[in-house]
């Protein structure tokens, strides 16, 4: 960590912008909740202190994710708040206490509900007819994912219509879940398809959600809950659709055909309004979903004006909290994994323990100086913990562990690979142990499965099991490989038949085709994921462009850093990477590259910010065209960004930033030229 308080609130703001990605656009977070919050409140503490630091664009101003571009963009008609957390009850009175002083110094009731870990959705009818469900986004602009909503049978396609008129419009606000049951059928089910298990509930309701196809949705047992009035339209003040409070809403939508939570709590006084969460808390797993907090909002909507909001959240609700979960269990034994790049991971084996919704049988426990802070050793008792979601942890050995009886010495860090045998370093200076070995069975077996995942070459039936025992017949020791089996030499393997080897080959086949940015990201070079792997293949479309590309040129790609650069440069021009792209090359992998659409490639190495809606052009669309140019576009300006194209309604802190780093910003008009020529216009 740095002392120097503009380094750090930079180093933040990226760290919140990566986490905010994997979480909104990739629904795979890498940090738990609990750990993000943290990150957030430490910026804006610093913010706080240091207040020439904070920006208009800081993310403790702004909600929410960026925007996927596989869906059309809406922009709501009030922006989709999210809410202010607090972690204790000083917190919470403090909160209160401010809404009282706001309100006029009368005592408040409070509606207390429980905080579901899912999605934020906001449903539009007309006329009392669904016609939209949107994603929150970014707050303003969210994704138009009417399709897939329509297939949730929570969801009312029309508003019951005992409630007499319905409003000429009305936005109803809720989340979008998966029940925890439902969640593990699936995941059985998806297991069974050999297709990938879902982390968690709130993952794989947002992973079935933004399906392109909403037949795939329509599969998923989704969910949804509605909690809040949003803005309607027709509605005469103190009529049916206008409750003058928050449980007077709950009871509303529950009137008129949704789903509402059955244990909202009125709270007449701040004492009962932190029992009503702390009873939450105690009680969460009696719920059959999960929840990540309690929901305090005051009780009488008429205060709601006046009570007003910032940018971010509004001051008449807010989120308490819960603490991750923590739970007591065995630690059976301590294992170590070896990685496609070699890395050795320790992890713990525990007597399996139901803890923050899932059962949990294993933990990692990153590196030897993470096992030697924590001691933990076989046969202890540990604190395992999980915030709800993303990876479980060991936190340490239980009270009373030092002085077992029994207690085995310090587990020591094995000094050979328990795959091939081999010595197993640790680098000065790093945390990580490796097996330098790179012929390692395991590290084989990992490479290539990876080359054959879904992320990188996508080759249907080539799952670890299959790699493994293709490797085991020395069949394939390199990605380049693949592309020398037969079905002949495939045929009598365990499990292999004449159709089954045929089809297998097939599919390795097909994978030729595929976009030269999946062969990279295939290559598993250290940091070059699918953001770095599409950027790099837009300015070197073919695997020997790949291979003699410079740092310098790599570095001065917009998204690419120099590490990410030094990285790439450092794979291609090894002895082991030389061969690999250049047998992969001979093979005809990725020769189609990422300039296959057949046009000028008159963007080539260009970045192009996209913001505001363009006419004739879906968000998507307008990326393609780009894209099929040769050039990227990125979500965001950087002083490597070629221009900003500014459509309907653009994004004020795109424009913003552009105009701080006077890069050129072009009308939606110019597009086209921009496409046709890849110059600006005069
Ligand atoms: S009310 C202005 N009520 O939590 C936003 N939100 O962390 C008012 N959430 O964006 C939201 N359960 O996605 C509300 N009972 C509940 C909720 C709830 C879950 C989510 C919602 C919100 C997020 C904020």
């Amino acid at each position: 960590m740095t002392d120097d308080p503009a380094a750090r609130v930079h180093a933040l703001r990226t760290l919140i912008a990566h986490h905010t990605e994997r979480y909104y656009l990739d629904d795979a977070p890498e940090i738990a909740d609990a750990e993000f919050d943290a990150l957030v409140r430490e910026l804006r503490a610093l913010e706080e202190a240091h207040p020439d630091l904070a920006g208009e664009t800081s993310p403790t101003r702004t909600v929410g994710g960026a925007l996927s571009t596989a869906f059309s963009p809406v922009v709501h008609a009030a922006p989709m708040q999210s809410l202010d957390n607090a972690f204790d009850d000083d917190e919470l009175r403090a909160w209160a206490d401010r809404a009282v002083k706001l309100a006029g110094g009368h005592p408040l009731t409070f509606c207390c509900e429980p905080k579901i870990d899912g999605l934020a959705m906001s449903l539009t009818y007309v006329d009392g007819v669904l016609v939209r469900g949107a994603t929150r986004g970014d707050g303003t602009t969210g994704e138009d994912v009417t399709d897939n909503i329509a297939t949730i049978s929570s969801i009312p396609k029309v508003l019951n219509p005992d409630l007499g008129a319905p409003p000429a419009l009305v936005e109803i606000r809720g989340e979008v879940y998966m029940e925890r049951a439902a969640f593990e059928a699936m995941n059985r089910r998806q297991l069974e398809l050999g297709e990938k298990a879902f982390v968690n509930p709130r993952n794989a309701a947002a992973g079935s959600l933004r399906q392109k196809d909403s037949s795939i949705t329509a599969t998923r047992p989704l969910s949804f809950l509605a909690y809040l009035l949003g803005p309607t339209e027709g509605v005469a003040p103190g009529s049916a659709w206008d409750p003058s409070t928050q449980h007077g809403v709950l009871e509303l939508l529950r009137g008129a055909g949704f789903t509402v939570t059955s244990r909202a709590v009125v709270a007449a006084s701040v004492e009962e309004m932190l029992e009503a969460c702390a009873r939450f808390e105690a009680e969460r797993h009696l719920l059959s979903f999960d929840i990540d907090g309690a929901v305090v909002k005051v009780d009488d909507r008429t205060l709601y004006e006046d009570l007003g909001s910032t940018s971010r959240a509004p001051r008449w609700a807010i989120a308490k909290k819960f603490p991750p979960e923590e739970r007591t269990t065995t630690l059976l034994d301590i294992q170590i994994s070896v990685g496609r790049t070699g890395r050795v991971t320790p992890f713990a084996v525990l007597e399996p323990v139901f803890v923050g919704g899932t059962t949990v049988a294993m933990a990692t426990l990153h590196n030897e100086d993470q096992v030697a802070l924590k001691d933990v050793r076989p046969g202890d008792v540990v604190v395992v913990r999980k915030a709800g979601d993303v990876i479980p942890e060991v936190v340490g050995p239980a009270p009373g562990q030092a002085t077992r009886p029994g207690r085995p010495g310090p587990w020591q860090f094995p000094s050979t690979c328990p795959s091939c045998g081999g010595p197993l370093a640790r680098l000065n200076g790093e945390s990580d142990t490796t097996c330098v070995n790179r012929s390692c069975r395991a590290q084989i077996i990992q490479g290539l499965t990876y080359f054959a995942s879904r992320t990188a070459l996508d080759i249907e039936g080539l799952g670890e099991s299959r790699v493994a025992q293709l490797v085991d017949a020395v069949l394939v020791t390199s990605p380049a490989d693949l592309y020398t089996l037969t079905p002949a030499m495939l045929e009598g393997l365990e499990g292999l038949g004449e159709i089954s080897a045929t089809k297998l080959c097939a599919a390795i086949e097909g994978s030729r085709r595929q976009p030269m940015h999946r062969v990279l990201i295939g290559l598993g070079i250290h940091d070059v994921g699918p953001a770095a792997a599409r950027i790099t293949s837009a300015a070197f479309p073919t695997l020997s462009a790949v291979a003699s590309a410079t740092v310098d040129q790599l570095a001065a790609l917009d998204g690419i850093g120099p590490v990410i650069a030094g990285r790439i440069v450092e794979f291609a021009q090894s002895a082991h990477g030389r061969t690999l792209l250049e047998r992969l090359e001979q093979a005809g992998v990725g020769v189609e590259g990422s300039g296959g659409s057949g046009l000028p490639q008159t963007l080539l190495g260009k970045a192009v910010v996209i913001t505001g809606s363009l006419e004739g052009y879906t968000r998507d669309g307008a990326e393609a065209a780009v894209l099929a140019r040769g050039g990227t576009s990125p979500g965001s300006v950087s002083k490597k960004t070629f221009c900003v194209v500014a459509g309907d309604a653009p994004g004020a802190s795109k424009l913003t930033k552009a105009e701080t780093l006077s890069i050129p910003i072009v009308d939606a008009a110019s597009f086209e030229h921009l496409l046709t020529t890849g110059t600006l216009p005069e």
